[in-house]
């Protein structure tokens, strides 16, 4: 399989991951709702396992998807034999994938749908998920919320934060698409895109694919979602 982007980012990952705060609840989230809903669980874009691991130690099965050969390895490192022969990890582009087995529930965390960068693969995607729930399953889509005053501030500006990286961010208004650079203290400039979605376009999108919506939060605390909230986080079934 080629090079992918976040191949880049797999050596940086998980300890970045632990320094920023703006995913603090969401492992627990997921943890709540797999205790009703119960396993399997399909976790797409999965990357290093940073949500799939302490479900597996919770004692749920998880599958996993993800087009980086580099963070699959480096969540399959976190494994033990028991485990990697009980939860199956895929290397693959999640829009082509060929799979049969069906999930009560799928989860896509931490933006993991704005990295399909067209409307068209967003929604795609979503009907995959369709496909691959049972029937009552439920999907979970975590995305941020886009402020839209911060299209403009955010345009090349930079950003320094506690984790020591410098973060840019180049927007682009007809695409939606937004190119991050990161600078870490490795001095090494890592590129990163993703597509940003407005409420009601992935309203429209959950829609088309066949899904109901079940809940809506704007945060991982699930409070109500506004217009000033940090994520769209929607809880969507399969009828
Ligand atoms: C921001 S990371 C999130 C990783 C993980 N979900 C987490 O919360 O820590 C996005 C992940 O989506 C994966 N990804 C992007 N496009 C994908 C695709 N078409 N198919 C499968 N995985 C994809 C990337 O390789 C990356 O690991």
């Amino acid at each position: 399989m080629k090079k992918v982007i976040f191949d880049d980012f797999a050596n940086i990952y998980d300890e970045d991951m632990a320094k920023q705060k703006h995913l603090d609840g969401d492992i627990n989230l997921y943890l709540q709702y797999a205790k009703h809903i119960k396993s399997p669980i399909l976790d797409i874009g999965c990357g290093t396992g940073r949500v799939a691991v302490p479900l597996i130690r919770a004692g749920y099965q998880v599958d996993g998807i993800d087009i980086s050969k580099k963070m699959i390895l480096k969540f399959k490192n976190k494994l033990t034999k028991n485990e990697l022969s009980k939860n199956f990890i895929y290397i693959d582009n999640a829009l082509n994938w060929k799979n049969v087995k069906k999930y009560n529930m799928i989860i896509m965390p931490d933006d993991v749908l704005l990295h399909f960068l067209s409307p068209e693969q967003q929604l795609k995607i979503l009907e995959r998920c369709y496909l691959f729930l049972k029937e009552k399953g439920i999907l979970i889509i975590d995305v941020f919320r886009q402020h839209y005053e911060n299209l403009f501030r955010y345009e090349s500006t930079t950003f320094t934060n506690s984790s020591g990286r410098i973060r840019k961010i180049y927007s682009d208004y007809e695409t939606q698409i937004n190119k991050i650079e990161y600078t870490y203290l490795d001095g090494k400039v890592r590129n990163n895109f993703v597509r940003w979605i407005s409420e009601s376009e992935l309203r429209l999108m959950i829609k088309i694919s066949g899904l109901k919506i079940i809940d809506i939060f704007g945060n991982y605390d699930k409070s109500e979602m506004k217009y000033s909230s940090p994520k769209m986080i929607f809880i969507c079934q399969r009828d």
